[in-house]
């Protein structure tokens, strides 16, 4: 039989058999492309002498061409419409899932506390300020009139950092208190200022107690500032912290950097609780940075922001405040 005879019977099959437009091309290559027994057939008419066999062997392998070229065509029309649904299928979206929700972050309670209690200062008209974690036993101790025999001094009771040679004690800081004297020393007087920062002492974890903790600092030092402004400004902030008709008291305490030196103490979850301690800046302090006490006179107020926040929503382990747990956290968002 004539090879094109068998192409034209059997190449259909294969065209059909193709179940990919790979195995089309290569079908394509094998039936009418540059080396398929077409091309061949093709290359033989010039040797046919008379004209008018030529031209119907002509027609006869053009005929064949042109329908296999057909069937081809029609096959690849197909097989790309099946490859692009799948691609489709392969590509779906399904957008009736629900979505996946990113966890939302929040500012730490102990953030928001200090934030707020910072806020009510600056609305009384104080500004803020901030000092150095590592500071030394000077502005920590001595320049707050902290006597050199002190407990409080004690590697029992203060995180000392070991800097070899340093001739000075370099700790870290025991309370906010230190940046009272930094402040005078770089303004003067009228002074309002509130100082927010991390503190540290040599404690263990209990449920009132923890190694680092935040305390906020108050210092108002002017021309004739007396006992009452300290008391009408700390009750104010009383009310504005824990509610309108807060009751406060001012219980006589100690510290060395102020003199009277008080507890204030605050009604609230019914119960009488101490809030912070303050005083009048004693002239002692005033004389380590060059105000002179017979011009000026001050208050100064301390107070931890952990415990701040405690009294305000009542919560009773200080741990609830230092375990990473966001269950805990996420109440108070
Ligand atoms: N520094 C004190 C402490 O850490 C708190 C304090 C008390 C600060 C009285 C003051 C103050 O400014 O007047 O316990």
């Amino acid at each position: 039989m004539d090879p094109l005879d068998t192409l034209a019977e059997t190449a259909p099959a294969r065209i059909a058999a193709a179940t990919t437009i790979a195995e089309l091309d290569d079908v394509e290559a094998a039936t009418i492309g540059r080396t398929s027994p077409i091309a061949e057939a093709r290359r033989g008419l010039g040797s046919i002498e008379d004209p008018e066999e030529r031209r119907s062997a002509g027609q006869h392998i053009n005929g064949i061409a042109s329908s296999l070229g057909d069937a081809i065509a029609a096959r690849r029309t197909v097989l790309e419409a099946g490859e692009q649904a799948a691609a489709l299928t392969a590509d779906a979206l399904d957008v009736t899932l629900p979505g996946r929700i990113p966890a939302r972050g929040s500012i730490h309670l102990v953030q928001q506390t200090m934030d707020e209690i910072v806020d009510i200062f600056v609305s009384l008209g104080y500004t803020v300020a901030s000092g150095p974690e590592a500071e030394s036993s000077f502005y920590n101790f001595t320049a707050l009139n902290i006597p050199e025999t002190h407990p409080t001094r004690l590697e029992s009771d203060t995180l000392y950092l070991d800097y070899g040679e340093e001739q000075e004690d370099v700790l870290l800081r025991t309370h906010t208190s230190p940046m009272q004297a930094r402040y005078m020393e770089e303004h003067q007087p009228p002074v309002y200022v509130v100082v927010p920062g991390k503190v540290f002492r040599s404690d263990q974890v209990d449920a009132t107690h923890a190694p680092v903790f935040h305390q906020i600092e108050g210092l108002a030092v002017d021309r004739s500032i007396t006992f009452g402004d300290l008391k009408g400004t700390l009750a104010q902030f009383a009310r504005e912290f824990l509610g309108p008709d807060t009751q406060v008291k001012f219980i006589p305490h100690y510290f060395p950097f102020t003199e009277p030196s008080a507890e204030m103490h605050a009604y609230t979850h019914g119960r009488w609780i101490e809030l912070l301690g303050c005083g009048m800046v004693n002239p002692a302090v005033f004389e380590h940075v060059g105000y002179d006490p017979d011009e000026v006179t001050g208050f100064a107020f301390g107070m931890g922001a952990e415990r701040m926040a405690m009294v305000r929503h009542g919560i009773t382990d200080l741990r609830a405040l230092i375990d990473p747990d966001v269950r805990i956290l996420e109440q108070y968002r």
